[in-house]
């Protein structure tokens, strides 16, 4: 019996899945296990001994032991979390190259468009790599390179988790689909869902240079806020303009100077 009440998510319905996801023949290889120290580190050890033939192939796990999230972070992996990685090759294309950073926020807006999908549910992205649901951290996405020519596209969702059982710092802000949505998930649905959307959205993004003004705007779940950013060169507040052309996230501080920022932590305040 499962205590978080999965439906069809027992080994059979999941093994049946995979199968009927390998035979639409855009993921190649697939495998979902119960525990893995983190499907990252897992996707990454198998890549390094297998041919290239076998990308896009995803690793999906019930539990993490050592779930990682951005840089020193750890990510609370139990049953009910949904998380997988996604091995991706990109095509080789000069113009497409130089906008690979991008590819952790082009995942994000996939991933709000397919949760939004299953019922409705108004996700956003906080960047970079942070999924939000009313106010409330939801997913987070860890993309991380393999050599120089794959990468590893790593993502938690909460579907099924009780937020209340974590610990203070998570469950003050932390939530999980299931207590948003007006019908029952189950992790297997989720994971169709958003694994469709990202195909797509990745297709569109490799021949699109626009794609990423056109479609963060939207989802930007700082817009507009005041934020506190911690980038290389140290730490400001101002507010938020979502991001530019690059990815880079914009804000203006109280002078009116507009500063961008390519990689660092941001909190709204
Ligand atoms: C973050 O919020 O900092 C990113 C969290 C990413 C967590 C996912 S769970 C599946 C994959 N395996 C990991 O060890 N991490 C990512």
């Amino acid at each position: 019996m499962n205590p978080f009440g999965d439906q069809g998510d027992q080994q059979g319905d999941q093994r049946e899945y995979l199968q009927d996801l390998l035979s639409e023949g855009w993921v190649r290889q697939a495998e979902w296990v119960g525990e893995v120290d983190s499907t990252n580190s897992w996707a990454k050890r198998e890549l390094q001994d297998s041919s290239s033939e076998s990308v896009p192939r995803l690793w999906v796990a019930d539990r993490q032991t050592e779930g990682r999230g951005r840089g020193t972070h750890r990510w609370w992996s139990p049953e009910g979390c949904l998380m997988f990685s996604l091995a991706w090759r990109p095509p080789d294309d000069a113009s497409l190259r130089e906008r690979l950073p991008q590819l952790a926020l082009v995942i994000g807006i996939a991933i709000a468009k397919g949760i939004d999908r299953l019922g409705s549910l108004p996700c956003q992205v906080k960047w970079p790599n942070d999924l939000y649901l009313n106010e409330r951290k939801v997913g987070g996405i860890l993309v991380e390179a393999v050599g120089n020519a794959c990468w590893v596209i790593g993502v938690g969702l909460n579907v099924r988790v009780p937020v209340d059982e974590a610990n203070e710092e998570i469950r003050s802000r932390a939530t999980s689909l299931h207590y948003w949505s007006h019908r029952p998930l189950d992790r297997t649905q989720v994971l169709d869902e958003v694994l469709e959307q990202i195909k797509q959205e990745i297709e569109t993004w490799c021949s699109d240079e626009r794609y990423l003004e056109r479609e963060w705007e939207s989802r930007c779940f700082l817009r507009d806020r005041l934020v506190e950013v911690d980038g290389p060169s140290g730490k400001g507040i101002g507010k938020c303009q979502g991001i530019d052309s690059f990815g880079r996230l914009r804000w203006t501080d109280s002078g009116g100077k507009t500063h961008t920022v390519l990689s660092g932590t941001v909190r709204a305040v």
